[in-house]
């Protein structure tokens, strides 16, 4: 007789093919403790509901620790005829409770409403250990920002040279970005903290079983509103899928621009050994596979988001077997991420930037007409009139191969009247980036407040 737990009503067993398709222990084995501990709170409401005497139920509970240890240990595993960690687990339950108490622990609950409640509980401790690693991240941009408070760093926009910024801002930028997936993961935790226990196969139980004490034990703000929906839907996973996607985007980012500084045309950092990998025919080589790894591995964490979407899209109430489906794309996103933490963390902290380069080619490419534009601004020309005189400035340095603050006297005073030899003190890298100095700009009293609040956020979480 098959352990299924449906095997009454079948008087066959599955085909073998039928069994290999089912079969979902392979990964979702990994959900067994949270299994037990909806198991160890499904017996307390079955006993509160006096379904369970106090006897059946400490036998029950010790039955579980006993499985829960076997579990941990590799004792106890799961079979090719358990079809999935919930079946596995009973199986592992009745031959250590015995058949007449282990098979009461079945009744008012539904795989549907376990696996739906057992989901979001790994995720939700996923979710934590993916914000541990993001702010590991953080740290690493900060800890570069700080030992490089006055560092210049040719801005950019369109990747053309477009005006000086502090490395340090540059560097926070990215910290905005990922402290933004974390604070994402905390809100989809409040919405993701309900519990589907109790929902049933998708119209609840009739036993008089109380699904806010379950949702209590293991650890959720509340059960959920409407048991169709606690079964049937997978929002909270698509989410977490698109934060994950989301911040697998961000580092692809960060990879680029490392990729980018790190050619020879470039030349603003150096790789440090530890995480860099050489070429098995060309001796020279040392590559920044670390950040190519992480710019290949986001477009599979998008795929992983748009695949789960694909499987949620066509799918009417309540749960269907397709949301099997659910889980592998997502626990592939976390393992994926979790690969990457440190790597990109050691990456970032070991880089040495190449401060020298960067200063000399910060004012490359004029970057600093638009200071010169601004400057006849605070002189009182308006500014359509003194961005047409920086453009000129341009043209004629451009035209005899100067830099901007080697126009003559006299070619400025062609240029415009206004523009007397005053305009060479914002002609400087120093000054022009000195000069930004309102809140979120490249200043250096800026970008180091920018820094401590940084860093406060970081400390919040
Ligand atoms: N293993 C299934 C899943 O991951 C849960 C079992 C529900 N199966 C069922 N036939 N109702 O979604």
């Amino acid at each position: 007789p098959g352990i299924a737990l449906w095997g009454g009503r079948f008087s066959s067993g599955p085909a073998e093919a039928m069994a290999a398709l089912s079969a979902s222990t392979h990964f979702d084995w990994r959900l067994a403790p949270y299994d037990i501990a909806g198991s160890r709170a499904h017996a307390r409401v079955l006993h509160q509901a006096g379904l369970l005497t106090g006897e059946e139920l400490a036998g029950m509970l010790a039955a579980l620790d006993e499985l829960a240890a076997d579990v941990q240990s590799g004792a106890f595993t799961p079979t090719v005829a358990d079809e999935d960690v919930h079946t596995a687990l009973e199986r592992g339950l009745i031959d250590r409770a015995g058949p007449e108490l282990g098979g009461k622990l079945r009744a008012g609950r539904s795989r549907n409403d376990q696996v739906a409640t057992l989901f979001r509980m790994w995720l939700r401790d996923a979710g934590k250990r993916v914000a541990a690693g993001t702010l590991d991240v953080v740290d690493a941009l900060v800890a570069q920002a700080r030992r490089h408070p006055d560092a210049i760093l040719p801005g950019r926009t369109h990747l053309q040279h477009a005006q000086p910024v502090l490395l340090a801002h540059h560097l926070l930028a990215h910290g905005q970005s990922l402290l933004r997936d974390v604070s994402r993961l905390r809100d989809w935790d409040a919405r993701t903290a309900e519990s589907p226990y109790g929902s049933g196969a998708l119209a609840g139980s009739s036993l008089g079983l109380d699904p806010e004490a379950v949702a209590a034990e293991l650890g959720f703000a509340a059960s959920v509103e409407n048991s169709i929906d606690g079964t049937a839907s997978r929002d909270f996973a698509a989410e977490f899928a698109f934060v994950l996607a989301m911040l697998g985007v961000h580092l692809s980012r960060i990879a680029e621009e490392v990729i980018i500084w790190n050619t020879a045309e470039f030349g603003y950092v150096t790789l440090d050994d530890a995480w860099a990998t050489g070429s098995s025919i060309m001796p020279q080589k040392k590559n920044p596979d670390v950040a190519e790894l992480t710019r290949g591995k986001s477009g599979r964490l998008i795929g992983n988001l748009t695949g789960l979407l694909a499987t949620l899209k066509g799918m009417p109430l309540a749960y269907n077997r397709d949301l099997q489906e659910d889980k592998e794309p997502v626990f592939d996103s976390v393992e994926q991420l979790e690969l990457l933490f440190p790597a990109i963390a050691g990456m970032i902290g070991t880089l040495t930037f190449h401060t020298g380069r960067l200063a000399e080619l910060a004012p490359a490419g004029f970057t600093l007409a638009t200071d010169i534009a601004e400057w006849l601004v605070r002189q009182g020309v308006p500014f359509r009139l003194a961005h047409e005189a920086a453009g000129e400035c341009v043209r004629v340095a451009e035209a005899r191969g100067v830099g901007l603050d080697e126009l003559t006297d006299e070619e400025l005073a062609k240029i415009s009247p206004a523009l007397t030899p005053r305009v060479r003190d914002v002609l400087t890298v120093e000054g022009s980036v000195a000069s930004r100095d309102a809140r979120g700009g490249t200043a250096p009293a800026r970008v180091a407040e920018q820094l401590d609040r940084l860093v406060a956020r970081v400390a919040d979480h």
